[in-house]
């Protein structure tokens, strides 16, 4: 069988594929393909192991054509599942190996935005550090603040444990029609900190919009490490500039790897380049599950991260 992989993977992961006696071509990257150089490079691919930056819509499932897509990523939405579905094409992900990394990364930058940590260091290193002050950057207070978490499922749980041994009070919002945890508008007026680990969805683009920033407290700190698509940039941006909201740390964007402009002179927010999974164990296990995942498909069992 040939399989494409979009991005250079983790050598585990290609190792496995190797093994098994796959044809396998990797395009070298670093930038991802156009669609229409995805197209091309997928034609004969029965495989793909596809990230999280690649559009799979049914034209490039048709290019091939593809018969499985092992995502190397948990987060699933940039492939077309309905398109997959139609066409009888197996989809599978990586979920559980990047849920410590991704909930620590997201107490780096809650603490990173929380204590002024960049702001901090970019005081320092143009001269304007003179020397210790008592009104000086003054954050947030861990111990005892309110954690907003919304989308409770493995990073959002894991971040939770992480918060708890800051002592932080950590409250989620249910999902709709769940009766468990806070009303999202509740969470949204009384959390110190709110950080985001829902998947992007209709439902969740832009659910952290003007009137949802507009409930936040003036003092709270916001967390992206989900996907961008889910805050308004332009709105977050402005709500930051006008002093609306403390601060924003954001690990994703939402026209990736586009930063909106008005988020970059701002002092109050700290700006990562999706780092979310990226320690070199996570990306080691994350490309050994979406190459596991293929194979198992090429032996004809039942993979074992099979989504459709
Ligand atoms: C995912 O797995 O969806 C992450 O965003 C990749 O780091």
């Amino acid at each position: 069988m040939r399989v494409l992989v979009t991005q250079p993977i983790d050598p585990a992961g290609r190792a496995l594929l190797d093994a098994a006696g796959l044809d396998v071509t990797v395009h070298p990257g670093p930038a991802p393909m156009t669609p229409a150089a995805l197209r091309e490079a997928v034609r004969g691919c029965a495989g793909l192991i596809s990230m999280p930056t690649d559009r799979i819509d049914g034209d490039v499932l048709d290019a091939g054509p593809v018969r499985v897509v092992a995502q190397h990523a948990v987060g699933l939405d940039n492939v077309d599942l309905d398109a997959a579905r139609a066409r009888g094409v197996v989809v599978t992900n990586t979920p559980g190996v990047l849920t410590d990394a991704t909930a620590d990364l997201a107490m780096a930058l809650l603490l990173a935005a929380s204590r002024h940590v960049v702001a901090g260091d970019r005081l320092v290193r143009r001269g304007g550090f003179q020397g210790w002050r008592p009104m000086m950057l003054r954050g947030l207070d861990l111990a005892g603040a309110r954690l907003g978490i919304v989308g409770f499922g493995r990073i959002g749980r894991a971040v939770a444990r992480r918060a708890a041994a800051f002592g932080m009070e950590v409250v989620h919002s249910g999902r709709p029609g769940a009766d468990d945890g806070l009303p999202f508008d509740t969470l949204l007026a009384t959390s110190d900190v709110v950080s985001l680990h829902c998947p992007l969805t209709p439902a969740t683009h832009h659910l952290v919009d003007a009137a949802a920033l507009a409930r936040m407290k003036p003092t709270a700190v916001l967390v992206n490490t989900a996907r961008g698509p889910v805050v308004d940039e332009a709105a977050l941006a402005a709500a930051l500039r006008a002093g609306r909201l403390a601060a924003a740390a954001l690990d994703v964007f939402e026209a990736e790897p586009v930063v909106h402009p008005d988020l970059l002179d701002l002092d109050n927010v700290v700006l990562a380049p999706h780092l979310g999974s990226a320690t070199w164990q996570t990306r080691r296990a994350m490309a050994t599950k979406a190459a596991t995942n293929l194979l198992a498909f090429v032996g004809g069992q039942a993979p074992p991260d099979r989504v459709v």
